[in-house]
């Protein structure tokens, strides 16, 4: 397995790897459960932590996501109690048909992929009336260019982009936006992870790393979340 960003996400176990982390979690679905909720979609789940909460908190279907198998094993041990269905799958192209998910939940997932694209799946998927909550990490201004290729090439990001950049893209494929509001740029108080001697240590170099990054961009990087609805 390649060294990467995600790849230590994966092989650390770290749950709520978003801006605002598990707080900010709780606090959405505080929101997205006064919407119709019948069948919820985790795009991008990475390690289940979101779909465990929520399986406490309604009997909505729910069904995660995640192209990376480390993640769905990861993901399935979790949930290994619960109804959840789990795919191993591309958020650019979903295995579910047209105007199905009531809810889509994808935190710190569309940065990784062209925007757009993930954007007009997400649209396609969801019921008219559908919610969707997204979290990415956002710019406070845009970045310089050595700043983006910095940041892509250590997190395997496709683009970094401003609230507004987001707050335009988002109406542009079809969602009006309910709330936009701003989240610390890191997951919030403790990572929960995990650490044994099988784990390569060069993981726990990258995971300095990000905090590192986190720490020097500090001033020009923040979370943002948005609620959104399909038109
Ligand atoms: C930063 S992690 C966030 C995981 C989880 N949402 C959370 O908050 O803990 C990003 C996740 O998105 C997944 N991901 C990125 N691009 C994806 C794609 N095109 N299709 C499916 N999963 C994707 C990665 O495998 C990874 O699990």
């Amino acid at each position: 397995m390649d060294f990467t960003y995600t790849n230590m996400l994966a092989q650390l176990n770290v749950a709520s790897a978003h801006p605002g982390g598990f707080t900010a979690t709780k606090k959405a679905w505080e929101k997205l459960k006064n919407f119709r909720h019948d069948v919820i979609l985790d795009a991008g789940c990475g390690t289940g932590k979101t779909l465990a909460y929520l399986a406490n908190k309604t009997n909505s279907q729910l069904i995660g996501v995640d192209q990376h198998e480390a993640m769905i094993k990861k993901a399935s041990q979790r949930l290994q109690h619960t109804s959840v269905k789990l795919h191993l799958a591309n958020i650019g192209s979903l295995p579910f048909e047209n105007e199905t998910i009531d809810c889509i939940i994808s935190e710190s997932v569309i940065s990784f992929n062209n925007v757009r694209d993930c954007l007009a799946e997400y649209y396609r998927v969801l019921r008219p009336g559908g919610t969707l909550y997204i979290v990415e990490i956002t710019a406070c201004d845009t970045l310089t260019f050595a700043e983006q290729d910095e940041i892509n090439q250590f997190y395997g990001t496709q683009s970094i982009l401003t609230a507004d950049e987001w707050n335009k893209l988002i109406k542009q494929a079809g969602f009006n936006v309910i709330e936009s509001s701003p989240l610390p740029a890191t997951a919030d108080g403790q990572i929960e992870l995990e650490f044994n001697d099988q784990i390569n240590s060069i993981y726990i170099d990258y995971l300095s790393h990000h905090y590192h990054l986190i720490n020097i961009l500090q001033t020009k990087l923040m979370g943002q979340q948005f609620f959104c609805q399909k038109k």
